[in-house]
């Protein structure tokens, strides 16, 4: 429409003239993930974050994310549109509760999601994202490992691994949008679609992955029609996914495995409040020195041991 037009150019004049670096999550909306220098996966995302020279960023995802900037970046600027997007997955993990494991478990590393708060990520020894939890598992050195919070990527860590993975906080630990993929709905898509791959996040329950041709963090889903020669892709994740391969791959067809796998938090960001953020150059994340200090470590601890 025009108002979106409009806001759109003044966004992007405003982005130029104070100086921004956009950086978008898979999951935006897609005029969102259109306007963003640059797009990505939440460990691509974190990588490039240390890349980029300018100093000023706005970021678009929910807020673990921009904390993982931040502890990153310490002296960059980074700015959200709203406070209010967060994950609730990342959020059913407490200080508290990781505490207690390690208690019972006091030889086990503790491995966390990158879907955590900067808080838990102080007592993790190293942190994993999607794309590479299976590798920073198997690189540990120890065959008991706690993991957490998504005990569906724990379990698919666990099954590649052949390590013993507990998860933390265990059954609560699962995001909302990924755990409602069913093995009915797999079998479902195949029959109304036989000729197309279907693609799966491993944040899935195991009786949907098992079901998949193919599983994958959104980052590695992008690469995946590269290589393959089918014409359909059935996507199992965030319904934003289909934006960016649609855009990528012309001649190939994407359809959700589920139309209503939204992510509310990441749908929160929106063309207005975009704007209103670069205009007043605000949400800025700020998070204590000393817990940037700390958290900083396990993050590092993972660049490291995927080396
Ligand atoms: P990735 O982009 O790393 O696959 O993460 C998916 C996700 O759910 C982020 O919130
Ligand atoms: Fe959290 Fe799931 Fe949303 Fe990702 S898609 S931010 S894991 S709720």
């Amino acid at each position: 429409t025009a108002i979106e037009r409009d806001f759109i150019e003044k966004i992007i004049e405003l982005k130029k003239e104070k100086g921004y670096t956009i950086l978008a999550h898979n999951y935006q909306i897609g005029e969102l993930q259109d306007i963003a220098d640059i797009t990505g996966d939440s460990l691509q995302l974190a990588r490039l974050a240390t890349e980029i020279e300018n100093d000023k960023i706005l970021f678009l995802g929910v807020d673990f994310m921009a904390e993982t900037l931040k502890i990153l970046n310490p002296s960059k600027k980074i700015i959200v549109p709203t406070k209010g997007s967060t994950c609730p997955m990342a959020n059913s993990l407490t200080p508290e509760i990781i505490k207690e494991f390690k208690e019972k478990y006091p030889e086990a590393p503790v491995v966390l999601y990158v879907n955590s708060t900067a808080a838990c990520k102080v007592y993790a020894d190293y942190t994993c994202t999607s794309a590479n939890a299976v590798d920073v598992v198997s690189k540990i050195d120890s065959d008991i490992v706690l993991f957490g919070p998504d005990k569906n990527l724990g379990s698919y860590v666990a099954e590649k691994t052949g390590k013993k993975v507990i998860p933390i906080p265990g059954d609560t630990g699962y995001c909302y949008v990924h755990n409602r993929f069913s093995a009915e709905d797999v079998k479902k898509v195949r029959e109304e679609h036989p000729d197309a791959k279907i693609i799966i996040h491993p944040e899935s329950p195991k009786e949907a992955r098992d079901l998949c041709d193919y599983i994958g963090s959104t980052g590695q889903m992008m690469k995946f029609p590269e290589t393959d020669d089918a014409k359909e892709f059935i996507i199992g994740t965030e319904v934003g996914m289909i934006h960016k391969l649609e855009n990528t791959f012309k001649d190939k067809k994407f359809y959700p495995l589920k139309e209503l796998a939204i992510c509310n938090n990441m749908k929160k960001n929106n063309l207005k409040n975009v704007y209103l953020s670069l205009l007043n150059e605000e949400h800025e994340i700020e998070l204590p020195e000393e817990i940037m200090e700390k958290a900083k470590i396990p993050i590092l601890n993972m660049f490291k041991i995927m080396e």
